[in-house]
């Protein structure tokens, strides 16, 4: 009689294992963000769908949703914490609203001389550590992705620091960027990615900072009058996962998944510089915005203003990890 049930037990096993192996749908990956296609995160998200659903020999489906098609920067991280989506690239600037403030390091302003310096922290322990924070929060950091540098725009030219003050800024999420503008006298103002064309259009703000891709792929030039090629800060994504899903997943799924995003990462820093160079020769040959490229003594003069910043935050993100983001930065 035991021995009648236990083989049944078992054929019932095996047969959900293998209705499960031939006739299961895929399991669907829904990847949401908030920029255009054509931009160095639009572009490494479709990457990793291909990759994914290859590697994976079709038993991952990624569906990509860009521009804020799903949801809106708040938004979508609350759906990824509720398993309503199972992937996101955020900017590393909205993660203070999850509790995970220490990731505005990365909006301090000329904490990074270029993409060799900043890949010496997300390539490195202190990226490691600082995506392990995540964890609590139902979060999996899986890796990062490079936008680029900032430029700043309005309906003025910005050569001074004098040039921006009193000017409404939108924004990110971040305190660090609110502390930024502030030290320029910009009044700053948080507001979602995608309601930023319309807020400079209708003259809700006046100006905005973001790399050249985003200034471009959103038109926003079409209603900017001027830039100025600042570089003053880096914007770059932390991409993450719903960890209950993450950890759920066969080993095998996992691991292809694994290598689709190892070789999308290497992908998105790769594209990264290039997208960001050509999207502001764009801006340029457009005609609708005047670009600026700061002189030595100007850029002198907004690193005086805006350096103070890095120890005003310091109490926020944490003065051990500000210094290990400099120790990384210089070494050799
Ligand atoms: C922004 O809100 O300006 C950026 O974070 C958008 C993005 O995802 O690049």
């Amino acid at each position: 009689m035991k021995k009648t049930l236990l083989t049944l037990t078992t054929a019932v096993m095996l047969g959900l294992s293998s209705l499960y192996a031939y006739a299961a749908d895929p399991i669907v990956i829904k990847f949401s963000h908030v920029v255009a296609p054509d931009t160095p995160k639009g572009k490494a998200a479709e990457k990793f769908k291909a990759l994914a659903e290859e590697k994976t020999k079709g038993a991952v489906k990624v569906e990509v949703y860009p521009n804020s098609t799903l949801y809106k920067d708040k938004e979508e991280m609350e759906a990824l914490q509720m398993g309503a989506v199972q992937m996101l690239a955020p900017s590393l600037a909205k993660f203070g609203p999850l509790g995970v403030k220490e990731f505005e390091a990365f909006d301090l302003p000329y904490i990074f001389d270029g993409y060799d310096a900043l890949h010496k922290v997300t390539q490195g322990e202190v990226g490691k550590s600082l995506l392990a924070k995540l964890e609590p929060k139902g979060v999996k950091g899986l890796a990062y992705w490079d936008n680029g540098f900032k430029i700043m725009s309005a309906n003025k030219p910005l050569k001074t620091t004098d040039d921006y003050k009193g000017l409404k800024m939108r924004i990110q999420s971040s305190k660090v960027l609110e502390a930024e503008m502030r030290a320029l006298g910009a009044n700053p103002q948080v507001m979602p990615f995608s309601e930023t064309y319309q807020a400079l259009q209708t003259g809700v703000v006046d100006g905005t900072e973001n790399p050249p891709s985003n200034l471009y792929t959103q038109k926003m030039h079409e209603v900017q009058k001027n830039a100025s090629v600042t570089n003053h800060g880096y914007l770059g994504y932390a991409v993450i996962a719903n960890k209950a899903f993450w950890d759920g997943l066969p080993a095998e799924t996992r691991t292809g998944l694994e290598e689709a995003l190892k070789e999308s990462t290497d992908f998105a820093n790769q594209i990264a510089k290039e997208e960001n160079d050509k999207a502001l020769e764009a801006v340029k040959a457009s005609g609708k915005t005047e670009v600026y490229v700061p002189t030595e003594d100007e850029i002198k003069a907004l690193k005086a203003a805006l350096l103070p910043v890095h120890d005003e935050m310091a109490e926020r993100i944490g003065k051990d990890l500000i210094d290990s983001i400099k120790k990384a930065t210089e070494a050799k």
